[in-house]
C-alpha cells in the first residue's frame, strides 16, 4: 500500500485520531482533547474542546520562531507597476495596527465586518485583522454590483465595513465608493462606520460614516492576538445558489487551520520559505484558502497578484512573477491558462524567463478541458494537477497528493479523494452507482474539518439545500463518477449553478433580474460552453402581451440590468427575444434540453414536451447562441 492509500484509510476508518494528530500543526491557547464532536448531527463540529487565534498562527507564531524578517506576502502589481514585499514581522505589526483600528470602532468577537477591497496588502491585512480580534469576516468580490453587495451587508449586519477608493481592471479605474455607497443606500442594515482606503488612482469623497484608512492607522494602538473556540466562525464567504439569495458559507477556525495546514504540505508541497503563488481573487474561497491562510500558515510566503493573466502587459505575466518570485507552486483556474494560450499560442513569452523553481500547476475552479491540460503540461514540463472542490468544502475534496505521493495523472480526473472526504456516486434513489456510472457526487458525513458547518443565520437552509436529498450524506450539486481505481471523473453541476471564467454564477439568479424587467412575461438563462471562459450565460426572454418594442432595444436593456444588478462579473453578453420558450405539460421550462442543443448535443425531444414546435422553432436560436 502507497503512502496516499494508507493516509486515505486511516483518515476515514480512525478519523479522531487522524485529525487529532494532524491538529499538532497548528498552536492552540487550548488544545483539543477530541477531534470530531457529533452531538448535534448531521450538524458536525470539530476539535470542540480547542481554543486557539488563527491570525496568531499564521503570523505571530512565524515571528517567534525567528522566521520574521522572511516574505510572508508579495504583492505584485503590474496594474499599479509596483511591487511591494511584506515581512512576517511587518504583516504581523500592519495587521495587530488594523485589528487596533477595528476594535476602536467597537468590533469584537462574533461582530462581523464585510470587506470590499481590490487586490492589494490591505485585503489580507484587513482579514487578519478580524481573525486576531475573533470578529466574522465576510470578502465580497469587487466585481459584484451594488445590490449583490447590499445583500451580503443584510445578511451578514456588520457593524463596520471596509474598503478601497477603487480597483484596477487592467486599464479601467473602478471607482468602489460609490457603489459601496449605493450598497449601503439599498442595504435595510446600515454600518455604523466604513474604512476606507484612498488609493491614488482615485480618490474618493469622504461622509460621515467614514474612517480614513491611513489616518486610523496613525491613531490606532496595536492588539494582540484574543484566543477564541475552535468551532467559533472565522468567516463567511457568500456563494451562488440555484436562487438569487447567496448562501452564506461559514468556516470556523480550528478545523479549517488544521485542514490547510495538511493541505499545504501534502497537497501543495509547500512548506515553511517556499514561493506559492495563487492567481484568484481573496473574493473567492481559493484566495481565502491558498491566497491567505494556507500558506501563512505553514510559515509560507504568497504572492498577491493585482492583474490579469493577459494584457498587463502582455501575456507573459505569470512566468515573470514566478521567475521574479522564485514560485515553487502556481495554482489558479483553467481559464487563466486559456487566456495565456489565446495571446501566446507558441508559449513563446515563456522563453523570456527563468521558471526553473517552478515544480507543479494547480488547476481548479472549473473544469480542465483536455487541451488546456495538454498545452500546459507540454509548455511547462511539470505535473499539471487538477484538483475538484467548492466554496463549501474550503480545500481540496479530490486532488493528487504531490507533497505525498503524486499518483498517476490520468486526464479528465482530479485523481483521487483527499484525506477525510469519502467520495460516493448515487442514483436518484441513494443507491451506490457501479463503478463507470455517471450519478450525484455525495459525500458521506462528517464532512473533514475545514468544511462549513452551517450557513450563516441559516442551519434549516444548510440542512435542505446539502443535507436533506441523501440523509446520511452530503450533497455536492456536481455529477460525475468513479472508475476502477478510485479516480474521480466530475461531469459539471446538476443545478442552475455555472461556471464562468472561473466565477461561480446562479442562472437562478440572473432569471430573477430578467423577470424583474416589466416587459419580460417569462426568461430561462442557460450556461453554453464557451473556448476562453469554459461556460457563459445565455438569456431568452418572452415579452409580454401587448409589448411592441423593437427586440433589439430590450435586449440591450436586460443585458444592461443583469450589468447593473448582479455586475459585470456576471457577463452576460447576450439576451434574445423569442416568441416562447419550450415547457413540460406542467408547465416546467426544458433548460437542460435548451443547454444540450446550444451546446451542439443529441438532445432528444422530452416525452414530457408540451409543444414540441416551440422547440423547433428555437433550436437554430440556441443552435447560434452556443456558437
Ligand atoms: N472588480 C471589478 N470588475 C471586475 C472584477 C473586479 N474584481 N473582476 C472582473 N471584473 C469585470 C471585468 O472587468 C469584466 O468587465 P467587462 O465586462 O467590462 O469587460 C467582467 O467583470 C467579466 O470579467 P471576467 O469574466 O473575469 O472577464 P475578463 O475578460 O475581465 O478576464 C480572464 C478574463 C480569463 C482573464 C479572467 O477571468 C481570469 O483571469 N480568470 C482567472 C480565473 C480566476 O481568477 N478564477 C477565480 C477562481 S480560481
Ligand atoms: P466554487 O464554489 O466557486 O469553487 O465552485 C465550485 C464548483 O466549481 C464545483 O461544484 C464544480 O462544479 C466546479 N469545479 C471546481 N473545480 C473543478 C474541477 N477541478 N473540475 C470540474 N469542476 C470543478
Amino acid at each position: 500500500m502507497g503512502a496516499y492509500e494508507q493516509i486515505r484509510r486511516a483518515s476515514i476508518e480512525d478519523p479522531e485520531s487522524f485529525w487529532l494528530d494532524a491538529a499538532a500543526s497548528i498552536d492552540w491557547t487550548a488544545a483539543p482533547t477530541r477531534a470530531l464532536d457529533a452531538g448535534a448531527a448531521p450538524l458536525f463540529r470539530w476539535f470542540p474542546d480547542g481554543e486557539l487565534n488563527v491570525c496568531a498562527n499564521a503570523l505571530d507564531r512565524h515571528v517567534a520562531a525567528g522566521r520574521g524578517e522572511q516574505a510572508a506576502l508579495i504583492h505584485d502589481s503590474p496594474v499599479t507597476g509596483t511591487v511591494e514585499t511584506y515581512s512576517y514581522r511587518r504583516l504581523r505589526d500592519e495587521v495587530a495596527r488594523f485589528a487596533g483600528v477595528l476594535a476602536d470602532l467597537g468590533v469584537g468577537v462574533g461582530d462581523r465586518v464585510v470587506i470590499y477591497l481590490p487586490m492589494i496588502p490591505q485585503a489580507a491585512i484587513a482579514m487578519l485583522a478580524c481573525a486576531r480580534l475573533g470578529a466574522v469576516h465576510s470578502v465580497v468580490f469587487g466585481g459584484f454590483a451594488p445590490r449583490e453587495l447590499a445583500a451580503r451587508i443584510d445578511d451578514a449586519t456588520p457593524p463596520v465595513i471596509v474598503s478601497a477608493s477603487c480597483g484596477i481592471e487592467v486599464q479601467r479605474v473602478i471607482e468602489y465608493k460609490p457603489l459601496l455607497d449605493q450598497a449601503i443606500e439599498l442595504a435595510a442594515h446600515r454600518p455604523e462606520r466604513c474604512v476606507i482606503l484612498q488609493r491614488p488612482q482615485a480618490v474618493a469623497a469622504m461622509g460621515p460614516r467614514d474612517v480614513d484608512w491611513d489616518a486610523a492607522m496613525a491613531a490606532a494602538v496595536p492588539v494582540d492576538p484574543v484566543p477564541v473556540r475552535s468551532t467559533d466562525p472565522l468567516y463567511i464567504l457568500y456563494t451562488s445558489g440555484t436562487t438569487g439569495k447567496p448562501k452564506g458559507v461559514v468556516r470556523d477556525g480550528g478545523g479549517y487551520a488544521v485542514a490547510l495546514a495538511w493541505s499545504m504540505r501534502g497537497l501543495y508541497d509547500i512548506g515553511p520559505g517556499e514561493v506559492m503563488f495563487t492567481a484568484s481573487d481573496v473574493g473567492w474561497v481559493v484566495g481565502h484558502s491558498y491566497i491567505v491562510y494556507g500558506p501563512l500558515l505553514v510559515g509560507a510566503t504568497t504572492v498577491l497578484y493585482e492583474g490579469k493573466p493577459v494584457g498587463t502587459p502582455d501575456a507573459g505575466q505569470f512566468w515573470r512573477v514566478v521567475a521574479d518570485h522564485r514560485v515553487k507552486s502556481l495554482f489558479t483556474a483553467p481559464t487563466a491558462f486559456r487566456a495565456i494560450r489565446k495571446a501566446d499560442p507558441d508559449g513563446t513569452l515563456l522563453q523570456g524567463y527563468d521558471v526553473s523553481s517552478l515544480r507543479y500547476l494547480f488547476l481548479a475552479g472549473e473544469r480542465l478541458d483536455p487541451e488546456t491540460y495538454r498545452w500546459a503540461g507540454e509548455l511547462l514540463g511539470i505535473p499539471v494537477i487538477d484538483h475538484w472542490w467548492q466554496t463549501e468544502t474550503g480545500w481540496a475534496i479530490v486532488g493528487d497528493p504531490a507533497g505525498i505521493e503524486l499518483l498517476p495523472i490520468k486526464p479528465g480526473s482530479p485523481t483521487r479523494p483527499m484525506p477525510g472526504w469519502d467520495v460516493r456516486i448515487l442514483d436518484p434513489a441513494g443507491q451506490e452507482m457501479p463503478v463507470g456510472e455517471d450519478g450525484a457526487i455525495a459525500i458521506r458525513l462528517p464532512l473533514p474539518p475545514g468544511s462549513l458547518p452551517t450557513l450563516w443565520n441559516d442551519d434549516q437552509r444548510y440542512v435542505r439545500s446539502y443535507l436533506s436529498t441523501y440523509p446520511g450524506f452530503y450533497l455536492t450539486g456536481d455529477g460525475g463518477h468513479l472508475d476502477a481505481d478510485g479516480y474521480l471523473f466530475v461531469m459539471g453541476r446538476t443545478d442552475d449553478v455555472i461556471n464562468v471564467a472561473g466565477h461561480r454564477l446562479s442562472t437562478g439568479g440572473m432569471e430573477e433580474v430578467l423577470a424583474g424587467h416589466p416587459d419580460v412575461a417569462e426568461c430561462a438563462v442557460i450556461g453554453v460552453a464557451d473556448v476562453l471562459k469554459g461556460q457563459v450565460p445565455r438569456g431568452f426572454v418572452v415579452l409580454k402581451a401587448g409589448v411592441d418594442r423593437d427586440p433589439d432595444d430590450v435586449e440591450a436593456e436586460l443585458v444592461q440590468r443583469v450589468r447593473d444588478q448582479i455586475g459585470a462579473v456576471a457577463a452576460l453578453r447576450e439576451v434574445s427575444v423569442v416568441p416562447a420558450l419550450p415547457k413540460t405539460r406542467s408547465g416546467k421550462i426544458l433548460r437542460r434540453t435548451m443547454r444540450q442543443i446550444a451546446d451542439g448535443q443529441d438532445a432528444p425531444v422530452p416525452s414530457t414536451i408540451d409543444d414540441a414546435s416551440v422547440l423547433d422553432t428555437l433550436r437554430p436560436v440556441l443552435r447560434k447562441a452556443g456558437g
